[in-house]
């Protein structure tokens, strides 16, 4: 109830800043003259962006989610709602990128996937991946992750993210090791569910963060309850950004949790690989583990969704389970359960809000952005683009396959659930094998059916899906 309470103060808080903001907007619109060759939006189509598309972002949660605020986003469709706002204004002004009316910031809004890719491949020079927000959000918890950085640490520590997480490789060469520990969660997941005679969130929680410690630290770590509470703590304050000073003793303990199980390196770990990667003094490991951390509940949330994609196309399902036979031996690499994944993504993609900030003015077709201006790529609106996208809201796997067979990375449109370019996410392709690992333990042998009231309509998936809120029937 408390929770509650101060989410919906929080919503309350964020829509108050926009609303000020916008108005304080009238007296700052002459200054900003330079930029008005790129479209602006009117004051009033600046507060419906901010209304419909930014407040529900923060409010839901950027870098912890608040589940009430969640399951209010299922019940009001406000990711659909936002869709429609951004598909209106795209009408309006065309392709832009557009310009928001905001007193606080210079902010443009990308409407045009053109404009996406050109964002994504210049980045981080001019379009650094370190915005202002996102600098005060992860100050939190690591202020020297790459996520925020630029110059030569981004390089460095780029590269020492790519090399432990295997970017490049579809199945991580610790792929053995990472499957006796799934293996061993997903049972105790359905142990668990078979006692409570569904399977919930907490069912599947309990056995998901235990793994991604195993996975990053190794089998020491999987019932470190107090590093799990500093995570939370930490991501809470993360939450309101610049607004919640920094808890400075958990940081100290949280890192020196972190550095200790580093050095600790234990066999069939992230960690170990972490080892073993040069190193230089710029590179701060401790610093780039807890993105790792926090990541993994986007992956938690990916698999639980595509589980309730195949319970509602059984088809499909069946289709998995044939590949699954298919490939006994190679458990690894399974096409089809990455393509349901991806799917999950593109349908509810965990990163909505794409951020940039540029380091320069930088020259459009419609005109100029000045340096300093925050660049948003809001994910869903070109995911689910019932305008241009036969498919926007149904579950479409092939969009991921070659031929039905060979995963392949869609170039044409921008689905980028990872994000993409040379900032995009250095742990698609682990997410993508871990994640579809656990949902082949999963489905293994038995079928899955959503319970009564929380079925999916294959004909139009929701805009939101509340993850915390599926439950499953299961028959072994
Ligand atoms: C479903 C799960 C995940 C999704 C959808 C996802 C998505 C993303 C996205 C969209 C970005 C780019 C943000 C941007 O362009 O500003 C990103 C960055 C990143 N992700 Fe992931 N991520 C996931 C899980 C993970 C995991 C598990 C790890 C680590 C084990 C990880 C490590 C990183 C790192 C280090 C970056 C920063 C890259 C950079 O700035 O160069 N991610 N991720």
């Amino acid at each position: 109830m408390k929770r509650t309470k101060q989410d919906l103060l929080f919503a309350a808080g964020v829509l108050g800043v926009f609303g000020a903001g916008v108005a304080a907007g009238r007296l700052l619109a002459r200054s900003h003259a330079a930029d008005a060759m790129l479209p602006r939006a009117s004051l009033l189509d600046t507060l419906a962006v901010s209304l419909d598309v930014v407040a529900p972002t923060i409010a839901k949660g950027v870098i912890i989610r608040r589940p009430p605020v969640v399951a209010l986003a299922e019940r009001l469709e406000l990711d659909r709602r936002a869709v429609r706002r951004l598909q209106a204004l795209r009408a309006k002004y065309g392709s832009g990128p557009l310009m928001l009316r905001l007193p606080i910031r210079r902010q443009a809004v990308v409407l045009a996937p053109e404009h996406v890719r050109r964002v994504l491949d210049e980045t981080p020079e001019p379009f650094a991946a370190a915005s202002s927000e996102k600098r005060a959000a992860l100050a939190h918890f690591e202020p020297q992750g790459v996520l925020v950085s630029q110059g030569a640490e981004r390089a460095d520590r780029r590269r020492f993210n790519e090399g432990v997480l295997e970017h490049e490789r579809a199945v991580h060469h610790l792929a053995d090791s990472f499957a006796a520990k799934i293996g061993e969660e997903a049972a105790r997941i359905m142990e668990r569910a078979r006692a409570r005679g569904e399977l919930d969130w907490d069912a599947f929680a309990s056995g998901w963060y235990p793994l991604v410690r195993r996975v990053v630290f190794g089998d020491g770590a999987r019932d470190d309850q107090e590093l799990n509470d500093m995570t939370v703590q930490l991501r809470k304050a993360a939450n309101w950004a610049f607004l919640h000073p920094q808890k400075r003793a958990v940081q100290a303990r949280f890192f020196a949790r972190i550095r200790d199980y580093l050095d600790r390196a234990e066999a069939g770990s992230l960690a170990a690989v972490a080892a073993r990667m040069p190193t230089t003094g710029k590179t701060q490991p401790h610093q780039q583990v807890p993105q790792w951390l926090f990541a993994f509940d986007a992956a938690g949330m990916a698999t639980f969704r595509a589980l309730a994609l195949l319970a509602s196309h059984p088809h499909h399902a069946e289709r998995v389970r044939a590949e699954l036979h298919e490939r006994s031996e190679r458990r690894h690499d399974l096409p089809l359960l990455r393509a349901t994944v991806l799917e999950a993504l593109r349908l509810w993609p965990t990163t909505p809000a794409i951020l940039r900030q540029t380091t320069v003015a930088t020259d459009w077709e419609r005109g100029r952005m000045p340096a300093g201006t925050g660049i948003l790529l809001f994910a869903p609106f070109f995911h689910r683009d019932d305008e241009r996208l036969p498919y926007a809201d149904r579950f479409t796997p092939e969009l991921w396959l070659d031929e039905g067979k060979v995963e392949v990375e869609h170039r044409d449109w921008p689905l980028i659930p990872f994000s993409g370019g040379p900032a995009t996410c250095p742990a698609r392709n682990l997410v993508l094998m871990l994640t579809s690992m656990m949902l082949a333990a999963l489905v293994e042998g038995r079928s899955f059916r959503l319970a009564p009231g929380r079925e999916l309509d294959p004909a139009r998936l929701p805009g939101t899906l509340d993850n915390y809120r599926l439950r499953f029937r299961f028959v072994d």
